[in-house]
């Protein structure tokens, strides 16, 4: 089993963290700046050690890593901790945010260090979010322009409930692959599309086998850089403070390569031959409003934080 922080008998303490992305990917970069950030406060006595590429796990069972204190800290998708914390399902819903600065207030708010905090109960400690932009789909046959031409398509959704009511919805045929397995899954037609951001279209890859890009931006679903709180438990008040601020530092980093990564992967993927396009986004919200009701009726808990967050911002 894996240690997930130790103690070396130079009085270094090294904590693991595991992620799903390619190193080139900004918020691999952004770890390392956490790492850096976190050895110069604590003079080099608290280390993070980061292992990309989904090496210790999908998302998923890293998580699970965590809960059992097995590993020290990643970085996931919001839609991957749905499992295990149910509050912060509500990120998922499609067309949520009126644009970035309502995305901005929501998660830099109140209500977005709630979520960071909703599942320390589940052992998952919530340290800040980490820029995701706008998920849009992107398929290997025909460009997704409206929601008729999701039907009969086998689209990848990341292993949520929110997201596979959301596809459903809008008439496709939802099927969880892990991010690590899908550019394989795409290759062999077991999907014939998918949904990311841009950055994470290009530097994956899945660009080489899915020729249309179409941006709707169905959702902006955040990163959440999590620690495991049996890990939190054993570090000492003084560095739990280095740990957050190294956290809220690199979050700030992000988001400065976040901006420039989108552009870079757009221009890229359109140089290898990606067809983009900007189909109009009524249809899909039009498609969508059911799932609101649905999603409410079976998970009634999140009706006020939703309205909450609604309403920031007006
Ligand atoms: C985004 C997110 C990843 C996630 C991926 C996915 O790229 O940043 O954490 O794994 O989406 O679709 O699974």
């Amino acid at each position: 089993m894996l240690a997930s922080s130790c103690q070396l008998n130079t009085g270094v303490k090294v904590i693991k963290m595991g992620h799903a992305q390619v190193v080139s990917h900004p918020v691999h970069q952004a770890m390392i700046f956490l790492g850096e950030r976190l050895e110069e406060k604590s003079g080099g006595k608290l280390i993070v050690k980061v292992y990309p590429n989904q090496q210790l796990g999908t998302e998923r069972e890293l998580l699970e890593l965590l809960q059992i204190g097995s590993l020290g800290m990643t970085k996931v998708s919001a839609a991957s901790l749905e499992n295990f914390s149910p509050e912060i399902s509500v990120l998922g819903f499609p067309f949520l945010f009126r644009d970035d600065d309502h995305i901005a207030q929501v998660l830099g708010g109140e209500i977005g260090k709630e979520l960071l905090m909703s599942s320390e109960k589940y052992r998952l400690r919530g340290l800040c979010f980490y820029d995701a932009g706008k998920r849009s789909f992107y398929s290997k046959t025909q460009p997704i322009h409206s929601p008729q031409d999701l039907a009969g398509q086998k689209i990848r959704v990341q292993e949520s409930k929110m997201a596979i009511a959301m596809i459903k919805g809008m008439g496709g045929s939802p099927t969880p692959v892990a991010y690590g397995e899908l550019y394989t899954a795409l290759q062999q037609g077991i999907v014939d599309a998918a949904e990311n951001n841009p950055p994470s279209f290009y530097n994956s890859r899945h660009y080489e086998v899915c020729k249309f890009y179409a941006l709707d931006e169905h959702t902006a679903i955040p990163d959440v850089v999590l620690v495991s709180t049996i890990v939190w438990e054993q570090l000492s008040p003084q560095e739990k403070q280095w740990l957050q601020e190294a956290a809220d530092e690199s979050a700030v980093y992000q988001a400065e390569l976040w901006k420039k990564a989108v552009e870079e992967s757009l221009t890229e993927v359109e140089k290898a031959g990606v067809k983009i396009s900007y189909p109009s986004k009524e249809p899909f919200i039009k498609e969508t409003k059911a799932i609101y009701d649905q999603i409410l009726t079976e998970q009634p808990h999140l009706r006020r934080l939703l309205q909450r967050i609604q309403n920031t911002g007006l």
